[in-house]
């Protein structure tokens, strides 16, 4: 590395793309993961982060790519070393391309998902990909994470709704992969493998993505429920009188929900009693005159006369539907003034979720009595967030020491579910040995090989999703 490394990236990216003040790129939304960087630098365009990985290539610098700094598992934050540089798409918020005919957008890395969603709808149709973070998170990282979030039942992930991509190889090239194609049979399907690799395999820098009708007609349910099998069986009900007008399913614990009232702003219990367990539904089509509260209502009718739910609410207007969704996408965050979490994205086969909640909640009791498990997620698609808080009275340092024993339970028994220790957020820094004790040796080998072919210096996102 040279001295004069911050100056010789001005010279590629400009006064305006070398970061003076570097602290909030450092560390993540989270506080969770810090690191120091050699420099920090924001480039313009498409040429400018090719110019300026070829130059960190030359001179045997690594980077780090960087896009709304939402990650959960550190993927996006440099090392302790002082010697990577941190490259964030903040400045790559152009929208190509909107074609109405193709359905599709074409959008830079660092446009925000928000504005994603919000030009779709400007034109008459629906981008689906929606999670808490949508108002600061980019589209260049959601597509680098996979992301997932709460509309993945009706329309898969990014993964499934990324068409094309434009991307910065580590050794400065630039695959130009735009293509807006919904088939294509011509080999590899080599977007996919940035799709997923958290920047270790090269720097995303726009993409072509899907759009759908818009939705005219929406209905949105809150559903107090005795237990976690109680959800597994009012998914099947509901889907069977509503077929794929189900959108989201949303589970949640007491506890979870608990943490909300406690710590959000201006939120209150949709059902006066207290129930274990809570299902938000969402219904939606296309039709405007869809009627989807009275086949919602129809739904939650059967589903209480069955004994599968104990009460429930359907929301009349749209304040009432962003207060529910208030308190489920308020959960992350509700957490955080409990003291430390630890984050485990799970997902087991969606009619093992019972099981495995029994399971787990059982043996981590055990390991540590009075651990608070802070469980929810998208269970409609298998996604449990089975996150963890310390026992009260509260003593941080002590559950700190816990975290790798607490963890490794929960990670076991997601497996021993045929599970996987990761449904939406990744590897990043976080659990990038640990897979290593949930993948085969085959399987390690081979995404060994891809990074080799792609990455043979190992400058691209070093220390992040592979094991050391
Ligand atoms: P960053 O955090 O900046 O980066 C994430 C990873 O992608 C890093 O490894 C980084 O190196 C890499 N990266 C970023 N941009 C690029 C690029 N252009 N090219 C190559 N690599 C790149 N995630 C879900 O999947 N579902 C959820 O429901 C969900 N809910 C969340 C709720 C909250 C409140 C928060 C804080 C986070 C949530 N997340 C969720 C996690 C996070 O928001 C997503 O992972 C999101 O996709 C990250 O986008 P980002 O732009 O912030 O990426
Ligand atoms: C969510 O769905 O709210 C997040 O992905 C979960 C989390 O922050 O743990
Ligand atoms: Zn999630």
């Amino acid at each position: 590395m040279t001295a004069d490394l911050p100056t010789r990236l001005r010279g590629v990216v400009g006064p305006a793309g070398l970061v003076e003040d570097p602290a909030g790129f450092l560390t993540d939304w989270r506080g969770a993961y810090s690191g120091t960087a050699a420099a920090v630098v924001r480039p313009g365009s498409t040429e400018e982060v090719a110019a300026v990985v070829g130059l960190c290539r030359e001179l045997g610098v690594a980077v780090v790519p960087q896009g709304g700094n939402t990650g959960l598992c550190g993927g996006a934050v440099p090392d302790a070393s002082g010697r990577q540089v941190v490259l964030s798409l903040t400045r790559m918020r152009r929208i190509r391309d909107l074609d109405v005919a193709n359905s599709t957008i074409t959008v830079e890395a660092g446009v925000v998902l928000r504005t994603v969603q919000e030009a779709a709808a400007a034109a008459g149709r629906l981008f689906p990909l929606s999670l808490g973070a949508e108002g600061s998170c980019t589209i260049g990282g959601n597509r680098a994470t996979n992301a997932g979030g709460t509309g993945v039942l009706r329309y898969g992930t990014m993964r499934d709704l990324t068409l094309g991509l434009e991307v910065v190889l580590p050794d400065g090239r630039v695959w130009h992969g735009l293509r807006g194609l919904r088939k294509d049979n011509t080999g590899y399907d080599l977007k996919q493998l940035f799709v997923g690799a958290e920047g270790t395999l090269g720097v995303i820098t726009a993409a072509v993505l899907e759009l759908f009708p818009a939705v005219r007609n929406r209905a949105t349910a809150w559903v107090a429920l005795p237990d976690p099998q109680a959800a597994v069986d009012l998914i099947g009900v509901v889907r069977e009188s509503t077929g794929d007008r189900l959108t989201a399913f949303e589970l949640m614990s007491r506890r979870s929900v608990e943490f909300v009232l406690r710590h959000g702003a201006g939120v209150r219990d949709p059902i006066a009693d207290v129930h274990p367990w809570y299902a938000l539904i969402e219904l939606s089509d296309t039709l405007p005159d869809a009627g989807l509260d009275a086949v919602v209502e129809a739904a939650l009718g059967e589903a209480v006369e069955r004994g599968v739910a104990a009460d429930a609410v359907v929301a009349s207007g749209s304040g009432q539907v962003a207060a529910l969704w208030a308190l489920r996408e308020g959960i992350s965050e509700a957490q955080n003034p409990e003291g430390p979490s630890l984050k485990h994205d799970v997902t087991v086969p969606i009619g093992s979720i019972p099981a495995f909640v029994a399971a787990t909640d059982r043996a981590l009791a055990e390991a540590l009595p009075g651990v608070r498990v802070v469980a929810y997620g998208h269970v409609g698609d298998g996604n449990l967030h089975y996150n963890l808080s310390g026992p009260e009275p509260r003593d941080d340092a002590a559950f700190r020491a816990r975290a790798g024993v607490l963890s490794r339970i929960v990670h076991d028994s997601a497996a021993a579910f045929d599970g996987s220790i990761s449904a939406e957020h990744g590897l990043g820094q976080a659990k990038r040995d640990v897979i290593a004790d949930y993948k085969s040796p085959l399987e390690l080998e081979l995404m060994r090989g891809v990074k080799q072919l792609l990455d043979p210096a190992g400058l691209m996102n070093p220390g992040k999703v592979l094991p050391g």
